[in-house]
């Protein structure tokens, strides 16, 4: 799929089939997750592949949003591991771009994908710790829900031409 086409055409998407995903597409998805940027290269990142069917089922009660888990091929967590930062406070974002390029990965390999957002609601955290054994020091930013896709939202064109401001706020028109 060409570049932006898969950027304008991802959606999350919520609803899968029952086919698995196999393990080298997973290796592919944490290979793009890897390579995202992250502030002065830090890569403070850590991940949980989740495909066990009960902790699916657990985590999809995490809150009223997370439901979709439950009929997911898998998830993966991605976690901020404030141990690789030399800077705090950057691996939120750091994750973010992660979790974006898992996203768009996922659908240009026919995959389907939901950002399923935990950080930085302390309760989902907590949950999340929790459920998974995850140590006290890391943080849990997202659940990406993965699985084929058995809905297809369409495209929207979210272009706002007055969000855009030229060389001054004010200035509302290109030069
Ligand atoms: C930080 C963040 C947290 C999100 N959390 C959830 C969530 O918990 N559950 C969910 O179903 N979607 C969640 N989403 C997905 C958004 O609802 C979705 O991206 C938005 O409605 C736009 O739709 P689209 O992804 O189809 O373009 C989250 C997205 C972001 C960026």
């Amino acid at each position: 799929m060409e570049t932006i086409e898969c950027l304008m055409t991802r959606r999350s998407i919520r609803k899968y089939t029952d086919k698995p995903i196999s393990n080298s597409l997973v290796k592919q998805l944490l290979q793009v997750a890897m390579a995202a940027p992250s502030s002065a290269n830090e890569q403070p990142w850590q991940f949980v592949v989740i495909k066990d069917r009960k902790t699916l089922r657990e985590t999809s009660a995490i809150h009223t949003f997370s439901y979709m888990l439950d009929q997911a091929a898998l998830a993966i967590l991605v976690c901020e591991d404030p141990t690789f930062e030399f800077n705090a406070g950057r691996g939120p974002l750091d994750c973010s771009a992660a979790i974006m390029s898992i996203l768009l990965a996922a659908h240009a390999l026919g995959l389907g994908a939901v950002w399923v957002g935990i950080y930085p609601v302390q309760e989902r955290m907590e949950k999340t710790r929790n459920l998974l054994d995850i140590p006290p020091h890391i943080i849990p930013i997202a659940l990406v829900s993965l699985g084929y896709p058995d809905e297809i939202p369409h495209s929207e064109d979210r272009f706002k031409a007055e969000r855009v401001h030229y060389d001054r706020w004010t200035r509302s028109t290109a030069p």
